[in-house]
């Protein structure tokens, strides 16, 4: 049986390179993966307030997240750390406490940039925030994808082939992964 991945895209503009490389992952994932790709648009800020009557965009979120078996974070670099959408995002799906729907899920990070470093700054951040609230994170193979601005044709398909053949090593050791994790 298929195992379902939560893959969870830190940003929200339309042309987003972080959203062509969740769907470019989905074609080239091993059929032992089914892909739930969850974008933010109108997740609302986190507010400990409303944690007694959780707004329906929350409870949606984090149902979406529970009823995977795995998650795959996709992220930009803001400034040398993950995008705030997605750091909101991490803080309604970690609540509430001690109830976090990213716990126990082998989790994977990718981040990407069409700038030098990958995003490296991005990934560390949630190696660092995550641990707490999360699965096992994938340790390797790590991956840091750069350039990424010259990836895609104006379909938004996948043509560098380079980075095709580093993606589909990367989700192919993510599903057998996630295989072993789960037997
Ligand atoms: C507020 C902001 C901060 C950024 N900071 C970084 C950065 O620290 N490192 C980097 O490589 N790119 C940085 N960028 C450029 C992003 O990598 C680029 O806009 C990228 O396309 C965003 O990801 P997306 O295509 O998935 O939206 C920044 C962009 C914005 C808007």
């Amino acid at each position: 049986m298929a195992h379902t991945v939560a893959v969870i895209v830190g940003s929200l503009r339309k042309e987003s390179f972080s959203l062509k490389i969740a769907n470019a992952l989905a074609r080239l994932a091993p059929a032992s993966l089914k892909f739930e790709i969850i974008t933010l648009h109108g997740l609302s800020f986190y507010n400990q307030d409303l944690e007694a009557t959780p707004p329906a965009d929350w409870v949606a979120f984090r149902e979406k997240v529970q009823a995977c078996d795995a998650v795959l974070f996709v992220t930009p670099e803001y400034n040398r750390s993950t995008s705030g959408v997605l750091k909101n995002a991490i803080d309604v799906g970690s609540r509430p406490s001690g109830k976090s729907s990213f716990n126990g899920k082998p989790t994977g990070i990718i981040s990407n940039s069409p700038g030098a470093i990958g995003g490296m700054g991005a990934a560390m951040q949630l190696k660092s925030i995550l641990p707490g609230i999360s699965g096992p994170i994938m340790q390797q193979p790590e991956i840091y994808l750069n350039g990424v601005g010259d990836a895609f044709d104006d379909k938004g398909t996948l043509t560098k082939e380079a980075l095709e053949k580093v993606l589909k090593a990367y989700i192919e050791a993510f599903a057998a992964w996630v295989e072993r994790l789960k037997k």
